[in-house]
């Protein structure tokens, strides 16, 4: 591995070595530097580094070099100059939209995100003095463009989306994003990067809840930006040293260890959850299925044009009434409830009572969340033990 540059490997092999040297560590398997502080060889030497004139390592709230290992492992599978690590997925959205925006500025983002996407930017946001502007039907290019002004400092989307699956035209929003100057932010959590890399696709800046496929098991709150090095840089040098969200070299080791076996995970995923798709898609308990792996997805062949694959996210709408969607979810034996997405096991969340719960019945309608929709993670275990754990729980569908 030393002898050539790691850029230069394939993707499967870059999320197994890139970032981690390992005749330079003495290690085969990343060591974690669980230090706050490193000693500075001299005062000359402290100078430069606290001017950001070398490369070295300051202080752990800044900089660690299990952190780096991870960073530089993200930015090569994300085909990005640098990435920086943070303590969640919520402070890598938010340290990386604050870094663009000023007083009184604002950026354009479909209504379909993430329901915390969507209470930072509507609730904490506009404290701070930004206007997010968001688009209702964000599939049509024109809504985006009609709404850009010159406050716009960015377009950012979510594809797909959770929970509804909203796949989003990027190299269409580069397009547009770049003819207006503005750089076109990608949260690429629920693809990971074995599944799409939106660099390719046009995007500039690419975010992760590193807390769900890149980590791989629920084991670490994560999460990271990867971008230009003048964009990472800065961001390192001001908003993240000013206000603190690190990532602890414990939870990067994880990351380190999760993305070794990030490609085989995902393809079992996809495999898993386009069966679970198919079979619920017949089922006369079923109202209708959300996954851009099945012809039926209104964005199917956009799906196909950007993914290797759909990933194991898939929301399905019961038959009936609220009673029977918790009925059904109460009913699980193997599958498990809860408000996580891109583990090794299935996972099922009622978005309306648990991750979009702080939205109003309204807004959630707009956005497409009926009380009846149950969003399914597909996880890694026998299909057929998955099939028969949903088929008993909507034969409870009176
Ligand atoms: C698409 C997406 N982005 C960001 C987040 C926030 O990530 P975290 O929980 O790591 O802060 C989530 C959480 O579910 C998510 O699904």
């Amino acid at each position: 591995m030393p002898k050539k540059q790691k850029r230069d490997f394939n993707f499967d092999t870059l999320c197994v070595h890139a970032g981690h040297d390992v005749l330079e560590t003495k290690t085969i398997t990343p060591p974690i530097y669980q230090s706050v502080a490193y000693p500075y060889e001299s005062a000359d030497y402290a100078a430069q580094l606290f001017r950001y004139e070398i490369e070295g390592f300051m202080y752990g709230r800044m900089d660690n070099p299990t952190n780096k290992m991870f960073e530089d492992r993200l930015a090569a599978v994300e085909l990005t100059d640098k990435a920086l690590a943070t303590s969640s997925g919520m402070s890598a959205i938010f340290i990386a939209c604050l870094h663009l925006l000023g007083k009184g500025e604002g950026f354009l983002t479909p209504s379909k995100i993430y329901g915390g996407t969507n209470k930072l930017f509507s609730e904490t946001f506009p404290k701070m003095g930004f206007n997010p502007v968001f688009i209702n039907d964000a599939s049509n290019i024109e809504n985006w463009s009609e709404a850009i002004d010159d406050k716009t400092k960015f377009l950012y989307v979510e594809s797909p989306s959770n929970p509804n699956l909203f796949i989003a035209d990027i190299p269409a929003l580069a397009k547009l994003a770049h003819e207006n100057n503005l750089p076109l932010l990608v949260d690429n959590t629920v693809a990971s990067p074995a599944l799409q890399q939106p660099i390719t696709l046009g995007a500039d800046i690419v975010i992760h809840s590193a807390t769900k496929y890149l980590s791989g098991n629920a084991s670490c709150i994560s999460g990271v930006i990867a971008g230009s090095a003048d964009y990472i840089d800065k961001i390192r040098e001001k908003d993240y040293r000013n206000i603190g969200p690190s990532i602890s070299p414990f939870n990067s080791w994880l990351l380190l260890l999760g993305m070794e076996t990030l490609s085989l995970r995902m393809k079992k995923h996809c495999e898993n959850a386009l069966a679970f798709a198919e079979y619920l898609e017949d089922h006369q308990k079923v109202e209708s299925v959300h996954y851009p792996g099945l012809k039926s997805h209104p964005q199917h062949e956009l799906a196909k044009k950007q993914l290797s694959g759909y990933s194991s996210l898939l929301s399905f709408v019961t038959k009936g009434e609220l009673l029977d969607a918790k009925n059904v979810i109460d009913s699980f034996e193997l599958i498990i409830h809860t408000g996580h997405l891109g583990a090794t096991k299935t996972l099922a969340t009622h978005p309306a009572f648990t991750t979009h719960q702080q939205l109003t019945q309204e807004e959630r309608m707009t956005i497409g969340i009926p009380d009846t929709m149950i969003r399914m993670s597909i996880g890694l275990e026998d299909i057929d033990d998955l099939i028969e754990d949903v088929d008993q729980a909507l034969s409870k569908i009176r």
